[in-house]
């Protein structure tokens, strides 16, 4: 297997050795996706002037910008300089052998020194940035002549502490070069901004100075100078036409749409592999189970639990109506049982009744289940019953 197969803290990657069947209708590769014409995630083709900021956007869809920016995806990376954890925790430290690393954070500036025992001069860098809000943890990204680098250390949130980057080797550095980061390929520096940031790759190439912070309104609907103007001149109709709206994608499509960044059912099979870290691929997990595989339905999309302007739902029992749409419950399969078929499933509500429970209905076949990275947990998107 090649080593790639959990690079980063989001496990991007190399090898393809995985087979399974296709979901009836097709996912796509991402890659394919951004070589078609049209918009979509990810896609760095456009001019940056074309971007207006999430400024722009807010002075007619208020409400949408409003609460999108509570969103974890509107802090995705931000600059060094603003990531609260590194100013919540402004002298973190970590030993590997004779090697000491240290985050120090001082007047907005987070400083990495690296030293070895011995009379080595200690190796210096600031930070540029903060990937990731600390759902699990927070790694973070400099430019040395010309390259970028990822640190070799992470901020975990289980353990409030550093430790070494998921994807790069626990091992002994070699040098002090190492023991600080590991530099990036340039395809893979502007994958990383791409998913993590908006408007970063602009005429295919990577503007890491020009980024806005965090995936907002242009990441998902595309450049929007074009529609800003239309809607200006109150050109409304010209003006929908302008700017992406994926609730008009098939539902295929519109888990494509999420897997942009968050991995396509297809992306997973080819790119990663099917060993237990594609728990976090919530495309892949979701379109394998026996509620999407019978048929791709628009009440099981990601936006159908998911409101991307949102901050995430933790109530479980918001879940229910969604599950209800399809599902029959115990009380109406007894309340009908005297009729023929409507104790059963039918074409409305394919899905069978719950023997157990009628609510809650994610904590039981939505599992948090703890994946091998540093005691961190993921929702399993596989809907399915509950291991006895
Ligand atoms: C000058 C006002 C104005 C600005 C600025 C503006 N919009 Fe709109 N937008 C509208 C109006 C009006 C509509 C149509 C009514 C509606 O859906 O609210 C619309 C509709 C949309 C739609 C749905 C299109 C469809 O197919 O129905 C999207 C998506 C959208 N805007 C995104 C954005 C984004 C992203 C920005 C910032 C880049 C933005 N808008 C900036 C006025 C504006
Ligand atoms: C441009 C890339 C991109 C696209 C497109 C995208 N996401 Fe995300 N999403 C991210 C990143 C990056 C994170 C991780 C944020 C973090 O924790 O730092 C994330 C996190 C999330 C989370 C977790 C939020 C939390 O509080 O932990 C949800 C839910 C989510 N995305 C849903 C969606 C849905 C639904 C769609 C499609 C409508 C979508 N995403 C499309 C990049 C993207
Ligand atoms: C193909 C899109 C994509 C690429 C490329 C990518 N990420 Fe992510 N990243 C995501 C998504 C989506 C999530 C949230 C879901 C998850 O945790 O898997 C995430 C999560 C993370 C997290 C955890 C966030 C948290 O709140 O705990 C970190 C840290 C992170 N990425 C760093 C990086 C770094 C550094 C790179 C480049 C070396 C990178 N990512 C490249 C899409 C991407
Ligand atoms: C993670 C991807 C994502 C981000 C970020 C995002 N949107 Fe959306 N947006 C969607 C999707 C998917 C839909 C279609 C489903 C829906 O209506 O929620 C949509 C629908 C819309 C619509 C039309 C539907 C309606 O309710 O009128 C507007 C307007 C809109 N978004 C504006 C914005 C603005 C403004 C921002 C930035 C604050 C933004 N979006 C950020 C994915 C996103
Ligand atoms: C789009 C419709 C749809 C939605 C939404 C939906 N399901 Fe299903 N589900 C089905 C169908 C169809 C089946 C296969 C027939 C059956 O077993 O009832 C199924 C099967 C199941 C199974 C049996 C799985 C197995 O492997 O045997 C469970 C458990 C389940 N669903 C729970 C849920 C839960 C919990 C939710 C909400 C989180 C949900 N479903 C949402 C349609 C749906
Ligand atoms: C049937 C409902 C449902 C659907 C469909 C769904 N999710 Fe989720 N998702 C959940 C629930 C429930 C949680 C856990 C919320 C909590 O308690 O924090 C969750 C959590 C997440 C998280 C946060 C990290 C984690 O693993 O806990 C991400 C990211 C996410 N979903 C992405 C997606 C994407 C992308 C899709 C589309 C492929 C999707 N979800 C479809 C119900 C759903
Ligand atoms: C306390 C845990 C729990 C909760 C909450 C729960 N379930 Fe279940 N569910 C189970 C278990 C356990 C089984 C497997 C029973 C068996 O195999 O005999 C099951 C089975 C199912 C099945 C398969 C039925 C069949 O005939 O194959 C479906 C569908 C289902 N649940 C849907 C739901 C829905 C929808 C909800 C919410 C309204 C829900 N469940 C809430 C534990 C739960």
């Amino acid at each position: 297997m090649h080593r790639a197969s959990a690079l980063a803290i989001c496990a991007l990657t190399a090898a393809s050795f995985a087979q399974s069947s296709a979901p009836e209708s097709m996912s796509m590769l991402t890659a394919s996706r951004v070589q078609s014409p049209g918009w979509w995630p990810t896609k760095g083709d456009a001019a940056r002037g074309s971007y207006v900021g999430t400024a722009a956007c807010a002075k007619c869809h208020a409400s949408k910008v409003a609460s999108q920016q509570k969103h974890a995806m509107a802090r995705a990376a931000v600059p060094a300089a603003d990531a609260e954890i590194l100013r919540q925790h402004d002298h973190l430290s970590f030993r590997i052998g004779s090697y000491r690393e240290e985050i120090v954070t001082k007047a907005a500036k987070s400083v990495l020194t690296v030293t070895a025992g011995g009379n080595a001069a200690p190796l210096s860098t600031e930070l540029q940035w903060a990937f990731g809000v600390g759902h699990l943890g927070q790694t973070y990204v400099y430019e040395k002549n010309g390259s970028y680098y990822e640190s070799h250390l992470t901020f975990f949130s289980s353990s409030q502490d550093l430790n070494i980057t998921p994807g790069q080797s626990p091992g002994m550095p070699r040098n002090l070069e190492e023991a600080a980061g590991r530099r990036m390929p340039p395809a893979e520096t502007r994958a990383c901004f791409a998913c993590h940031t908006t408007a970063s790759v602009t005429n295919n190439q990577l503007d890491a100075k020009d980024a806005v912070p965090g995936v907002t309104c242009e990441a998902c609907h595309g450049p929007g100078s074009s529609h800003v103007a239309a809607m200006n001149l109150g050109q409304h109709e010209e003006g929908a036409q302008l700017i992406m709206n994926p609730s008009r994608l098939n539902p295929v499509d519109s888990v494509d749409f999420c897997g942009a960044c968050h991995r396509t059912w297809e992306d997973v099979v080819t790119n990663i592999g099917l060993s237990s870290l594609n728990l976090r691929f919530a495309p892949y997990r979701l379109e394998n189970s026996k509620c999407w595989s019978s048929k791709p339905d628009a009440r099981l999309t990601c936006i159908a639990c998911h409101d991307p302007h949102q901050p995430l739902e933790h109530d479980a029992a918001a879940y229910d109506s969604r599950c209800l749409q399809c599902h029959i419950t115990q009380a109406s399969a007894k309340a009908t049982a005297d009729h023929r078929d409507s104790d059963h499933p039918n074409s409305d509500h394919p899905g069978a009744a719950c023997p157990v429970s009628t609510k809650n209905c994610t904590t039981c076949h939505m599992p948090k289940v703890e994946s091998s990275i540093q005691h961190s947990t993921f929702t399993d998107h596989w809907i399915s019953k509950p291991m006895k």
